[in-house]
C-alpha cells in the first residue's frame, strides 16, 4: 500500500481567552462571568491538530501559518509538538501571536467570537510560494479565511496546479470571487457563510440545498454545509447526502466543531475514503470534539474516532 500523502493546512493560531457567561455585556456595561480559560485555538490550528489526531501514526498534518516572538508562540509551538503538527513557521517580530476574545453563553454553551489574528493577519503569497513544494506533496490542501484571502488564494492555486484536493473553510464569513470559488475541490460552510455567500438563508436542509447549488454553479467542485446539530449537507453535480451528526455523548462545548469536521474530513480524503465514509469520518471527529471544553484541546485521536465510527 503506497503512504498516505499530508494535510497541509494554511491558516492562524490563536489563543483564545474564553469567558463563560450567562450573557454578553452591552456596549458601555460589564457582566460578571463565571469562568475563564487561556486555550489553544485559532482555526487553521485547530484544524491541523484535528487531522494530526485523527490521522495517528500513520499520517502527517503540517502548518503554513505566521507567529509573533511571544509567549503565545510559546503556546502555539507546544500545542503542535504535543498533537504531531508539523509548523511550517514564518516568524514575524512585526506583530503579535493571534488571539481571540470567546464568549460562552453558560446555557448552552454557544459562542460568540472577535479574531485579532496579528501576525497571522500578515501572511503573504510569498509565504505560501517559499511552501510550494511541500503544497504540491500533498494529499489534501486545506485552508480558512482569518488569514488574507490572497494567501489562500496562493495556496489554493498550487494545490489545484499540482492535482492535490483543495478544501475552502469559507470561515470566517467573507464575500468571495467566482475565481477563487472554481480553485476548491470542497466547500464548506456554516449555515450563516452559506448564507453570506449565496444571499440565501439557511435555515433547514431544503434551503442548505438551494445555498449549495448557488455555489456550485459558481464553479465549487462539492459543497459541504455544516449544519450544527442537523449534521451535514453534501451537494455535488450528482450526488446528494444529507449525514446526521455522531453522538458521542453529551455536548459541553460546540468552540472548534466545525475545525473539528474540517481536519476529520481532510484526513479522510487523503486516505482515499468515498465520500459518504469521509462525511462520516468528519462527524466522528466533530462529535467527539463537542464532548469536551475547549478548541484544540478537543479534538480526538484515531483510535477514539474508529471507535466510535465502529459502533454508530
Ligand atoms: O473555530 C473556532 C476558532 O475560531 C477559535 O479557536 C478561535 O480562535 C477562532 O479562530
Amino acid at each position: 500500500m503506497s503512504a498516505v500523502k499530508p494535510v497541509v493546512v494554511l491558516g492562524i493560531f490563536n489563543a483564545d481567552a474564553v469567558y463563560l457567561a450567562k450573557r454578553q455585556p452591552k456596549i458601555g456595561e460589564t457582566v460578571m462571568g463565571e469562568d475563564f480559560k487561556l486555550e489553544p485555538g485559532g482555526k487553521g490550528s485547530n484544524q491541523a491538530v484535528a487531522a494530526a489526531k485523527a490521522a495517528g501514526p500513520g499520517g502527517a498534518a503540517h502548518i503554513i501559518t505566521r507567529l509573533g516572538r511571544d509567549d503565545f508562540a510559546k503556546m502555539a509551538r507546544a500545542v503542535w509538538s504535543d498533537a504531531g503538527v508539523i509548523p511550517e513557521v514564518t516568524e514575524d517580530a512585526a506583530s503579535h501571536t493571534g488571539s481571540a476574545f470567546i464568549f460562552i453563553e453558560a446555557a448552552t454553551g454557544n459562542n460568540a467570537i472577535i479574531v485579532a489574528a496579528g501576525a497571522g493577519g500578515r501572511i503573504t503569497p510569498g509565504d505560501l510560494e517559499a511552501r510550494a513544494d511541500l503544497i504540491r506533496g500533498a494529499g489534501v490542501f486545506i485552508t480558512q479565511l482569518e488569514q488574507p484571502i490572497e494567501a489562500a488564494r496562493t495556496g489554493l492555486r498550487l494545490a489545484r496546479e499540482a492535482g492535490v484536493t483543495t478544501i475552502l473553510n469559507p470561515a470566517p464569513a467573507a464575500e468571495l470571487d467566482d475565481a477563487l470559488l472554481a480553485l476548491c475541490d470542497f466547500l464548506t460552510p456554516n449555515e450563516s457563510e452559506a448564507e453570506l455567500l449565496t444571499g440565501i438563508p439557511v435555515t433547514d436542509i431544503a434551503s442548505a440545498v438551494s445555498a449549495a447549488d448557488a455555489l456550485l454553479a459558481r464553479g465549487v467542485g462539492a459543497v459541504v454545509v455544516t449544519l450544527g446539530a442537523n449534521g451535514v449537507l453534501y451537494r455535488d453535480r450528482e450526488t446528494q447526502l444529507h449525514i446526521p451528526v455522531i453522538n458521542a455523548g453529551p455536548v459541553v462545548e460546540t468552540t472548534g466543531a466545525g475545525d473539528a469536521f474540517n481536519g476529520g474530513f481532510a484526513v479522510a480524503l487523503s486516505e482515499g475514503m468515498e465520500i459518504e465514509t469521509a462525511l462520516r469520518f468528519g462527524n466522528a471527529t466533530a462529535g467527539l470534539s463537542v464532548t469536551r471544553a475547549g478548541a484544540a484541546s478537543a479534538m480526538a485521536g484515531r483510535d477514539e474516532i474508529d471507535a466510535l465510527l465502529a459502533k454508530s
